[in-house]
Parts: structure tokens; sequence; C-alpha cells
């Protein structure tokens, strides 16, 4: 009986690899850049599995190339680079990792929490910059946290990850939420509601038609003065150019944000500005969680292509 032939996207852990080597065949792209649409279309004829990440686009194209494709695992919870619906259409499985990378996003989150709200990045700027001048009493002064509101849109795995922690740093925390919390604790409310009143503000939500731009110039404009925006989730959920307005204007006091509309790009002026440190999307970049998705993935298809059921499909 032939071995079925599963695409990987980009280079995984090598003892995932071998997982998947004995009982697949493995088309791996060894290449540095990403596969464009024409790549993907050529490569995904005849492949039963598809193994992707998050800056593959997927779209319908590429899985109508797809004549003998039965499963796409993505190695990352959002999945919004993957056509769903043509999926659906052609009656093929789609995968995510969910879970096995709530810890590090929502720990990652906290780092930027911490980093804005205390001015770490914009002061090794300026330490390295030889600018520091010895210790002042007023110098540098952010904000304390305990006390203050955090406000979690989107209250799945990684929002009460993200709130969990508040927990620990003192902070009263209020959530947007598709389905009803529990929690003594934690105060759902409307997204409007949560925007006034919170002075830390993160974002959890996925990608989707609602949430595209979900914070734009008049969301902005709702938000306290003092208060900071986190963006660990998606780029597009924020319009970057009214960031930049608010960041400049002082609309709010600041932001931080991990991933961006346009990746790799980043909108010029935001990074002219201080009151905003920008990571280069790495929520989940641990080696353990990283090593945990790529794992995740691979069991995924292995269990689609054996006729089971998968561990973690997208519904
Ligand atoms: C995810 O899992 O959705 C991350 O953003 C990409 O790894």
């Amino acid at each position: 009986m032939s071995r079925p032939a599963v695409l990987v996207t980009k280079r995984l852990p090598s003892a995932t690899l071998l997982a998947l080597e004995q009982s697949c065949d493995i088309d791996l792209n060894e290449g540095e850049a990403y596969l464009t649409n024409e790549q993907l279309i050529d490569r995904i004829r005849g492949k039963q599995g598809l193994i992707a990440l998050m800056p593959d686009a997927i779209d319908r194209t590429v899985i109508e190339a797809g004549d003998a494709l039965k499963v796409i695992a993505v190695v990352a919870v959002g999945y919004n680079n993957i056509d769903i619906a043509a999926a659906r259409d052609r009656g093929v499985i789609v995968t995510n990792t969910p879970d096995v990378l709530t810890e590090a996003t929502a720990d990652l989150t906290w780092a930027l929490i911490l980093n804005i709200t205390r001015r770490i990045s914009e002061g090794e700027r300026l330490v390295r910059a030889g600018r520091w001048q010895g210790f002042r009493f007023d110098f540098m002064l952010g904000t304390d946290l305990a006390g203050k509101q955090l406000g979690v849109v989107g209250y799945g795995r990684i929002g009460r990850a993200v709130a969990a922690r508040a927990r620990a740093f003192g902070m009263r925390i209020a959530c947007v939420s598709r389905s009803r919390t529990s929690g003594d604790d934690v105060e759902p409310m409307s997204l409007d509601r949560l925007l006034l009143t919170s002075d830390v503000v993160s974002l959890h939500v996925p990608l989707t038609p609602d949430t595209r731009h979900l914070i734009n110039q008049a969301a902005l404009a709702r938000m306290k003065r003092s208060a900071y925006l986190i963006n660990a989730a998606r780029g597009p959920v924020v319009d970057e150019p009214a960031l930049v307005w608010a960041l400049k204007n002082r609309i709010i006091s600041g932001a931080a944000l991990d991933v961006y509309e346009d990746e790799p790009k980043v909108h010029p002026e935001l990074l002219a500005l201080d009151n905003v440190v920008l990571s280069p999307h790495m929520g989940s970049s641990t080696t353990e969680t990283r090593t945990a998705m790529a794992d995740l993935a691979v069991r995924n298809v292995l269990a689609v292509l054996a006729g089971e059921s998968p561990l973690t499909p997208v519904r």
C-alpha cells in the first residue's frame, strides 16, 4: 500500500518530522521564503495532508488544487489564513493547535503589558544610546497596575489565562465575552463600557469579518487618555492608522503590539513613536510551545490519514 504524502510548508522540529516520516512521505519546503500561491498550487497536487503555518495563505485556489487532500493542519490557534468554507466544500478537515500555546501567549501578553506600562523598551533605547544621565526621582515614571482594571476583549482560553495573571498583579478584571463567564471577580460588560472604564485593554479575539478593525478610531476615542492597548491576537483587529493617530495625539497613553495589519510590515509612523512597544509576532514562540504545536499538528494529520477523528478540529 502506498504511503500518504504530506506537504509541510516550513521546517518543523526534527523529532516531529521524524514521527510524520514513519508513515508518510514528506514534501518539505526547505526554502527561507514561504511558498507562493503558484508553488502551493503546484506542490499540493497529489498530497493527502498539508501542514501550514500562519503566514501561508491557504485560499480556495490552493484547496481546489489539492486533488487528494484530506486534512489541513495549521500550526497555530488562529486559522484566518485558511479558507474554511472552501475546505468544507471539498470535505477537507481543518485542524489547529489550541491549548498548547495558551500559557506562552498569555506570558508574552503580560510581558507587553509590563513593558509599556513601565516603559522598559523606551528606557533601554535611552541607555543603549548613551543618553542616560543617572538616577532622577521623577524620571521615566510609569503606571501602577495594582487596583487598576484590565479589560480583556475575547474571553477564550488565552483571554482567561491573561486574566488569571492579572489577579497576581492585583488588577480588577473586566471582559467582553461571547459566552456567559463564570468567576466572581470577572465583570462581563459591553465593549463600549470596557473601553470607557479599563486602564489596560488586551485583545484576544480571533480575526473574523466581525472583528476586523474592531479597534478603530471611534473605539480608541472611547478609551481613557491614561489607558494602554495591547494586541497579541491578530493585527487587523486594530486599525493601524487610527492607532497611530491615537498615539500621536495622546488619545491613549500607549500601546504594545505583537501583531500587525500587514506583517512583516509595520506602519512606519509606529516605528518612530516612543509610546508603543513592538514585538515581532512571537506570542507562542518558546521552544516548548512551538514543539508542542508542531507535535499536535502532526498528530492531527496522522489521525485523519488513519481514518480517525483529529484531536483538535476547527469546527
Ligand atoms: C497563533 O497560534 O495563532 C499564533 O499567532 C501563530 O503562531
